[in-house]
């Protein structure tokens, strides 16, 4: 419900139950007795308390003529909590019923203590949560819907500091794979990016979705004391330290870097001292190590965007070229660049991949490229389960050469060719790359080491490209798929599957209940199909 780790709460706790409540603990498993106090409606909050105890206690209750409710309503007049403060349960209380309803907020004591009596005991006051809540009005601070796609997420971000902090603890628990965690975390990110408003308090937050206890206690540490001590502490960890270092390696995921960690690598020179296997792709990414850590500029984006223009004109005249990613959401920096291909006659794209890499190589442009082929096919009885999010148009994950001159304006091919043909087989002048192949002469790549030119004054850079092509008939689809943010993505699916019975992915949109695709040849129709206000792409910064 609130968050799906509290189903991880540990079974020791049971054992805290019989000894709380007693021998009473013992007819739970009894059969139900009718409703004895119709004026108590009790709801047991499974926050911090967990699902296996708050079931066993629910029992407990309904076995001595409690009326105890499985789901929240407003009819509910006493929710009982365990180990929450009075402000964390009113801010979840809000975002079940967006408002106030006349309820006690009771520690689980007058619960153990009701229950040892057969009947509720009088309510004292160190039965209720404590609540710092003051002012009546300044309560809805904020709103916000709970599906990031049903919110508009400008690059303005009033709350940096707290996204920020949020985004860390979100990117550590990917490289950590617990990707359930970090989804947590980029929520509640997301729900902070998206406010029109500085938070100065933690009052602001009641009724805000997707704030989980854990973002609520960094949050506040923030609000307190200018920065949490737990993502401070995380950023210096040397663990961290590494998973960033290693994973910035282009082809190294958390699971590589994980297992490098575990042999002992902490960074780049460990790695080449270690003589670890490394594949093609990430031959090359330490190869151009500190270029592709650099952020590409929007002039590097346009720049590139004219020679994929040109070569997939070359190629198949009439194919376009679509911006994709951060950039076509208005991002003035990137990662990488990404692009969208297609042409408006349906067939015409295929094998249109291998074309635009040979043109593209031929021009000296690339410095790596691994292309996978299209292997999407259309199932009559829509998509498969497991895998209906992963896309398989064809696609090229690419680095290519940008020289200096690209960056402004056009430079003419046939010195690129030259001076690239030339660059391919030239040392990377990157001093940390030249530092590593120096140890050993030659590195995993085999590549020469050129000890003669200096370092950092090659003419060009290495930059991330990514490119996907798409029949015209899943265009749209791929656009939207390709857009992101990330964040974006997964809520669309997310909000998709759970509200409305439909299957999105990069290339359809199935609804399972009508079993059957939903076409559809712009973004705004997807929208429209989900049922979801049109979100502009410089709206989807989640
Ligand atoms: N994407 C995808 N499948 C992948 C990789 C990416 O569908 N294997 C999609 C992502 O969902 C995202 C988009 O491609 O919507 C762009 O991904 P990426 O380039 O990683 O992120 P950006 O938002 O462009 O961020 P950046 O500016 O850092 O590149
Ligand atoms: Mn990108
Ligand atoms: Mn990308």
């Amino acid at each position: 419900m609130y968050d799906k780790k509290s189903n991880m709460v540990p079974l020791k706790r049971r054992k805290l139950v019989s000894s709380h409540i007693g021998n009473t603990g013992t007819d739970c498993s009894g059969p139900e007795v009718p409703n004895k106090f119709p004026q108590v409606v009790l709801f047991l909050l499974e926050r911090k308390m967990g699902a296996s105890r708050r079931a066993f206690l629910s029992r407990l209750g309904q076995s001595k003529g409690f009326q105890v409710e499985e789901k929240f309503s407003r009819s509910v007049s006493h929710v009982i909590s365990e180990n929450n403060c009075g402000d964390e349960v009113r801010t979840w209380l809000d975002s079940q019923v967006g408002g106030q309803t006349p309820v006690h907020l009771l520690d689980i004591s007058w619960y153990t203590e009701s229950m040892r009596a057969g009947c509720p005991v009088e309510i004292l006051d160190r039965h209720k949560l404590q609540e710092q809540r003051t002012d009546e009005a300044e309560v809805a601070a904020f709103s916000a819907p709970s599906y990031a796609c049903q919110r508009r997420t400008t690059l303005v971000d009033r709350n940096t500091v707290l996204t920020d902090a949020l985004s860390l603890l979100a990117e550590n628990a990917e490289l950590s794979e617990e990707d359930g965690r970090g989804v947590a975390f980029r929520r509640a990110a997301a729900v902070l990016k998206a406010l029109p408003e500085a938070v100065t308090d933690m009052t602001q937050l009641r009724g805000l979705p997707c704030l989980g206890e854990h973002s609520l206690r960094v949050i506040k540490d923030i609000l307190a004391n200018g920065a949490s001590s737990e993502v401070e502490s995380m950023k210096q960890s040397e663990r961290y330290k590494a998973l960033k270092v290693l994973t910035g390696i282009f082809g190294v995921g958390a699971k590589t870097a994980d297992r490098w960690i575990k042999a002992g690598i902490r960074n780049l020179q460990q790695l080449q001292d270690s003589g670890q296997t490394l594949n093609r792709t990430q031959r090359a990414g330490l190869e151009h190590y500190d270029d592709l850590g650099q952020p590409v500029m929007k002039a590097e984006a346009n720049a590139i965007g004219q020679i994929v223009e040109e070569a997939v004109g070359s190629v198949l005249p009439g194919a376009r070229v679509t911006l994709i990613g951060g950039f076509r959401r208005g991002k003035l920096t990137g990662h990488d660049v990404d692009f969208l291909i297609t042409h408006p006659e349906e067939g015409r794209e295929v094998g249109l991949m291998p074309k635009v890499v040979s043109w593209l190589e031929s021009q000296g442009f690339l410095l790596y490229q691994k292309t996978t082929r299209n292997s999407y096919l259309e199932a009559k009885d829509g998509p498969a389960r497991p895998s209906s999010n992963m896309d398989r148009f064809e696609r090229c994950l690419s680095i290519f050469k940008l020289t200096k001159e690209e960056k402004g304006g056009r430079k003419q091919p046939e010195t690129l060719t030259e001076d690239c043909t030339e660059s391919v087989r030239a040392p990377d002048p990157d001093p940390r790359v030249q530092i590593l192949r120096g140890e050993r002469g030659t590195h995993e790549g085999g590549l020469e080491v050129d000890q003669t030119k200096p370092a950092g004054r090659k003419p060009w850079r290495a930059v991330r490209v990514d490119l996907v092509v798409s029949p015209i008939s899943q265009f749209a689809f791929a656009l939207l798929g390709w857009t992101g943010s990330k964040l974006f993505e997964r809520e669309l699916r997310r909000w998709a599957a759970h509200e409305k019975t439909m299957s999105l992915s990069s290339h359809a949109l199935y609804d399972n209940k009508q079993k059957r695709y939903l076409r559809a040849t712009s973004e705004e129709e997807i929208f429209a199909h989900l049922g979801l206000e049109y979100i502009p792409p410089s709206e989807r910064n989640a």
